[in-house]
């Protein structure tokens, strides 16, 4: 079931029509450290094109605005939390790079920082329109307008984050087939 709004689809529809058909859909997911919040979103969107059979069809990567954790692990939190829910996360910390806006079709940022700064990096305007935030595919999580940073938080901040990944990435996984296959929605 489709529960993205309108507005959110008519955003989405132009970039997906843009992609060939025999081209995979590119995700970059992006938060602040890209220890947190972005590489638990990679590795749930991998999760759900799993469970869908339709990991082929996609690329999925995350990277962070800034450069303070480059080359390491997820942090050690972000992991023990996502492996309790059977998700082992393996990113390595890497920077957004301009290149980024070529080598992706739709690069969604978890906050309005990471959005803003993202809106600032694109090369052009229309790159810009292909910045969103995560908050744009909440579904049970419509009460929030974006992924909090757990840095400084406990565990129930580490477990939000996870609950509303899953609900985003599944949304997320759904809007973007229907438009892609709409004989099939
Ligand atoms: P993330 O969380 O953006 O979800 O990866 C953070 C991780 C590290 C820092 C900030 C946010 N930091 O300032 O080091």
């Amino acid at each position: 079931m489709i529960i993205t709004t309108p507005a959110v689809i008519r955003r989405l529809k132009p970039i997906i029509e843009n992609i060939s058909d025999d081209a995979p859909v590119r995700v970059l997911f992006v938060c602040l450290g890209n220890i947190c919040r972005s590489p638990a979103a990679e590795a749930i969107m991998l999760e759900t094109l799993s469970e869908h059979n339709a990991a082929e069809g996609w690329k999925v990567d995350s990277a962070g605005t800034g450069n303070y954790h480059i080359g390491q692990l997820a942090d050690p939190r972000m992991r023990a939390h996502a492996r309790r829910r059977g998700l082992e996360l393996t990113h390595r910390c890497r920077q957004i790079r301009e290149h980024d806006f070529e080598d992706f079709d739709i690069i969604i940022g978890m906050d309005d920082n990471n959005v803003r700064n993202l809106r600032s990096l694109a090369p052009t305007v229309d790159d810009e329109e292909r910045v969103m935030a995560m908050a744009d595919f909440f579904g049970s999580h419509s009460r929030y307008d974006h992924v909090p940073d757990p840095y400084y938080e406990g565990a129930e901040g580490f477990e939000l984050v996870l609950d509303q990944l899953a609900d985003a990435t599944l949304n997320l996984y759904d809007t973007v087939t229907s438009l892609r296959h709409p004989e099939e929605a």
